[in-house]
This record gives C-alpha cells, sequence and structure tokens, in this order.
C-alpha cells in the first residue's frame, strides 16, 4: 500500500517519519515543489531504517506527482506555515491556490485516494478541497480537532499531575485560537470526570491554554509547530489503514449534523478504511451549542473570503 505525503516541511516530514517508524505502509512518497528537498529528506530517513528496523520504502519527488499514483490516503501540508503573531486565517490568500492545485494533482493520478488536509486556515481548506475536486465527502477531511485534543489532553495530564495516557477529552469547533472547542464537561481521568481533580478556574485555564496552544508554540519556535501535528497526521493514517474505526474529532463536511450544513468543521467522527465513515452525536449541551454555533460562524466567515480569491 501507499501513501503519500505532500509537503516535505517540518510538518510533512515528520508525519512522515511517524508514518514509517510505525510502518503504516509498504511505499511512502514525499513530495514538495522545492527541488531536492523531498528527496534528500527521503534519503536521510530512509538512512534511518536500519536503525530503527522498518520496512517502508520511502521516496522523494519534486513535484512529480506520477509517483504519487494509487496511493491510498494522502497527506496534504503544502503552504506557508504561520509566523509569530500571525493567525491561522491569515494564510488563506497563499494557501488556497497551493491546495487546490495539490489535491487536483493528486486526484488525476490517486482518484480514490483519501485526502487529510492539514494546511491552514485548516476547516476552510478542508472545505475548498472537497468543493474544488467535487468527489464523494467522506474521502476528504482535516486534522485539527486530533491535534487539539491531544494538546487539551496535554494540558489537562499538567494540571491534575496525571500520565496524558490516562485521559480522555476532545476538541471540536474550528481549528482557530477563538473557534475551538475543548469539552472539558466530558473529559475524564480513567472515566471519571477532570472536574473530580482540579477546579473550575484550573480547568478554565486548562482550555484557553489549548486554544492557543499553536500560537504559544510559534511564539516560542518562530514558526509552526510540527511535532504533534506531524504525528496527528500519521494517528489518521493509522487509523484508515489499519480501519481502525476510531472515534477522532475531524473537520468534515456537515450536512445538517450539529445544526450546520454546507461548512467543513470538526465534530467526532469514526476513521476506518473508507475515510471518515459516520458523525458521532455527542449531545451538546445549550452552552455548548452555542459556542458551536459561534465558531461555526466564524469558519463559514473565513469560507466566503475564498469567493473573493
Ligand atoms: C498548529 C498548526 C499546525 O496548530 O495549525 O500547530
Amino acid at each position: 500500500m501507499k501513501v503519500t505525503v505532500v509537503g516535505a516541511g517540518s510538518v510533512g516530514a515528520t508525519c512522515a517519519d511517524n508514518i514509517a517508524r510505525a510502518a503504516l505502509c509498504e511505499e511512502l512518497v514525499l513530495l514538495d515543489i522545492k527541488e531536492g528537498l523531498a528527496e534528500g529528506k527521503a534519503m536521510d530517513m530512509m538512512q534511518t531504517a536500519a536503525l530503527l528496523n522498518f520496512d517502508t520504502r520511502i521516496t522523494g519527488s519534486t513535484n512529480d506527482y506520477a509517483k504519487t499514483k494509487d496511493s491510498k490516503v494522502v497527506i496534504v501540508t503544502s503552504g506557508i506555515p504561520r509566523k509569530p503573531g500571525m493567525t491561522r486565517e491569515e494564510l488563506i490568500g497563499i494557501n488556497a491556490g497551493i491546495v487546490k492545485t495539490v489535491t487536483r494533482n493528486i486526484l488525476e493520478y490517486s482518484p480514490n485516494a483519501i485526502i487529510i488536509i492539514i494546511s491552514n486556515p485548516m476547516d476552510t481548506m478542508t472545505y475548498l478541497a472537497l468543493k474544488s475536486s467535487g468527489v464523494p465527502k467522506n474521502q476528504i477531511f482535516g486534522m485539527g480537532g486530533t491535534l487539539d485534543s491531544s494538546r487539551f489532553k496535554y494540558y489537562l495530564s499538567q494540571a491534575l499531575s496525571a500520565s496524558p495516557n490516562d485521559i480522555q477529552g476532545i476538541v471540536i469547533g474550528g481549528h482557530g485560537d477563538k473557534t475551538m472547542i475543548p469539552l472539558t464537561r466530558l473529559a475524564t481521568y480513567q472515566g471519571t470526570p477532570v472536574s473530580h481533580y482540579a477546579d473550575a478556574e484550573t480547568l478554565k485555564k486548562v482550555a484557553a491554554d489549548t486554544m492557543v496552544g499553536g500560537a504559544t508554540l510559534t511564539g516560542l519556535i518562530g514558526t509552526s509547530a510540527w511535532y504533534a501535528p506531524g504525528a496527528s497526521g500519521a494517528d489518521l493514517v493509522k487509523a484508515i489503514v489499519r480501519d481502525e474505526k476510531r472515534l477522532i474529532p475531524c473537520s468534515v463536511y456537515l450536512e445538517g449534523e450539529y445544526g450546520q450544513k454546507d461548512i467543513c468543521i470538526g465534530v467526532p467522527v469514526i476513521v476506518g478504511k473508507s475515510g471518515w465513515e459516520k458523525i458521532v452525536d455527542f449531545q451538546l449541551n445549550d452552552e455548548e451549542k452555542a459556542l458551536f454555533s459561534k465558531s461555526a460562524d466564524a469558519v463559514r466567515n473565513m469560507n466566503s473570503v475564498l469567493a473573493t480569491l
């Protein structure tokens, strides 16, 4: 089985590295427009194979989509990352053109590929990829909730002095500093509500820190983060190629679910070999429903910019 990662920058390369280490496919193609970048990173990773004991064959390609032919899954990380002080939304002008072209090229060689969008602004880029390609909705989805939920679990684990592996928590809504919704009410420490272990103020801070998790890292590093975004992309690939049917929050096309339609936004979905297979209704309370509707308004506002480009 073949998997392709488009974009050999930090997020794409880390995603590819995680996919290879877990031996999720036999063939892995890393593609970039910058001459030699993907080839070099692919070769560097291949030189870890004998150390890490994986047998995935990684190939680099400078913009030759023929090499991606018959990919089962394609992860799109192309585009410019944000700089300190920038929002994900400010990237729309440049990234929209890139994501549209990349999606078209992928589908030319792998019409049935399941496409995971990581490029920002992620919800809008997912919507654009879906609308511009016309492929079935379950074939394209955005990776944001996976990453945001992992960050949520990190901050919860810090607040509770617990292992992140013992925490369950999900973030829905848009993948933006102001649009994501950490579902604190439903978060648990081994099945028991986190509110048993931390006061309301602490949990409010956990949610706030989660929402600006990406911006905090951009401020520290000087560019967008890559370890957790790359690992999140690889986690989705694993759920697909192993047909895990796991419940993961992803940005998917809604047609009335969660009270929204004609929008891609983060909701809990089941991920398996057909892509995202169904939406799970978490039965939000009124406060969460109001937050979700506000988040959808912001994402829809961003989508409307697409018409002006
Ligand atoms: C982040 C970028 C990948 O949240 O959106 O780090």
